[in-house]
C-alpha cells in the first residue's frame, strides 16, 4: 500500500530521501476516483522511474462556476486501497490551503493562451489555465524527473506539453492510451454520475469515433462522428472536431494527410464527457 502524505513539508522529505539515493522520481497527477485508466499511467510511471508519486488533488482552479467541483467524487481510502497492488510509492493528497498557501483565488495564473479558448476551453472558460497553474505547482513540489498523463485528455495533454517547453522544463512527458470499458467507453471518474439508460447511451461514443475511422478523409471522418452523434438518443453534441494533432488547430481541408485527432465532446444526463482518437490517413 503506498503511503500518503497531505503536507509539502513530509512530501519533499520523502522526496529528498529519493534525490540523495540517486532514484529518478515519476509523478501521475489525478483528481482521485481512480480507475484502471489511472492504473494504467501508474503502471507506465513505475516502469519508468524508480518512484512513483500520485497526487490526488480536486483542484478548485480548473472548475468554472455551476460545475460539479462540490459533486466531483472524492474517496481517498477506496483510492489508497485501489493502488495496493501497484507499485506507487506515495499519495500526495494535499488541500486547498497546502496546495494553495495565499488562497487559491490568489494564486498567479499559468495561462494555456489562445488554444486554452477553444474547444474544451470553450466550453468551459479559464479551466486550462487551472489545470496548467496546479500541473506547474505540482511539477514545482514534487520536482519529478518525468510526469505521465492520459491521451483521454488530449487537449489537456496538448497544453501540458505546450507549457513545459514555454517554460523550458526539461521535463519528459509520457503520455497513456485511453483505457476503456468492455462497451468501449473511455473510462472517467464522471462515468460514476452516469443512470444506466445512459451508459447505454455512451455507448454510441466509441462507436461513433470506430465508425469515423473506416473514413477515407478526415473531413468525412469528422462529418460521419457527427451524424452518429447527432442522431444518438439522450445525447447532446457541444463539438465534434478533427485537428492537427501537431498545432491542435481544426482541419478544415481534406488536403491534408497523415495524422488527425478526432475530438468529441457531449452530454449525456447532464454528464459531460469527452473522446478522441488519432486517425491515420494516407498521403
Ligand atoms: P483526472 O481526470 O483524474 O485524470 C488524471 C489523468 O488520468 C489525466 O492525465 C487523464 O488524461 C488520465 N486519464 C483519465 N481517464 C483515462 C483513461 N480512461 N485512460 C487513460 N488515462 C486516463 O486530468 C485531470 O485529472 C486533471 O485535470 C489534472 C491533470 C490532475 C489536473 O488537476
Amino acid at each position: 500500500m503506498p503511503a500518503i502524505v497531505h503536507s509539502l513539508a513530509e512530501l519533499q522529505g520523502i522526496r529528498e530521501t529519493w534525490r540523495i539515493a540517486g532514484e529518478s522520481v515519476a509523478l501521475v497527477p489525478t483528481m482521485g476516483s481512480l480507475h484502471d485508466g489511472h492504473k494504467a499511467l501508474a503502471l507506465e510511471a513505475t516502469s519508468h522511474a524508480d518512484r512513483c508519486v500520485l497526487s490526488i488533488f480536486v483542484n478548485p482552479l480548473q472548475f468554472g462556476a455551476g460545475e460539479d467541483f462540490e459533486e466531483y467524487p472524492r474517496s481517498l481510502l477506496a483510492d489508497e486501497a485501489f493502488l495496493a497492488d501497484t507499485l506507487v510509492d506515495l499519495i500526495f493528497a494535499p488541500s486547498v490551503d497546502v496546495m494553495y498557501p495565499e488562497g487559491a483565488d490568489s494564486a498567479p495564473s499559468v495561462s494555456a493562451g489562445p488554444l486554452g479558448d477553444t474547444f474544451e476551453g470553450a466550453s468551459r472558460p479559464g479551466h486550462f489555465d487551472g489545470v496548467l497553474t496546479v500541473v506547474k505547482r505540482l511539477f514545482d513540489y514534487v520536482s519529478p524527473d518525468m510526469a505521465v498523463f492520459g491521451c483521454k485528455d488530449a487537449q489537456q495533454l496538448f497544453l501540458v506539453r505546450q507549457m513545459v517547453e514555454d517554460h523550458h522544463l526539461t521535463l519528459p512527458i509520457l503520455e497513456v492510451e485511453t483505457v476503456r470499458d468492455s462497451s468501449g467507453l473511455a473510462l472517467s471518474s464522471r462515468n460514476a454520475q452516469l443512470s444506466e439508460i445512459a451508459r447505454t447511451q455512451a455507448r454510441e461514443i466509441p462507436r461513433a469515433l470506430d465508425e469515423a475511422s473506416r473514413q477515407l478523409t478526415a473531413l468525412d471522418a469528422r462529418d460521419c462522428a457527427r451524424d452518429i452523434l447527432a442522431s444518438a438518443p439522450g445525447v447532446s453534441v457541444d463539438y465534434v472536431e478533427v485537428v492537427n494533432p501537431d498545432t491542435f488547430l481544426p482541419l478544415h481541408k481534406d488536403a491534408h494527410a497523415g495524422d488527425a485527432r478526432l475530438i468529441v465532446a457531449v452530454t449525456l444526463g447532464g454528464v459531460r464527457l469527452i473522446d478522441n482518437r488519432l486517425l491515420h490517413f494516407g498521403q
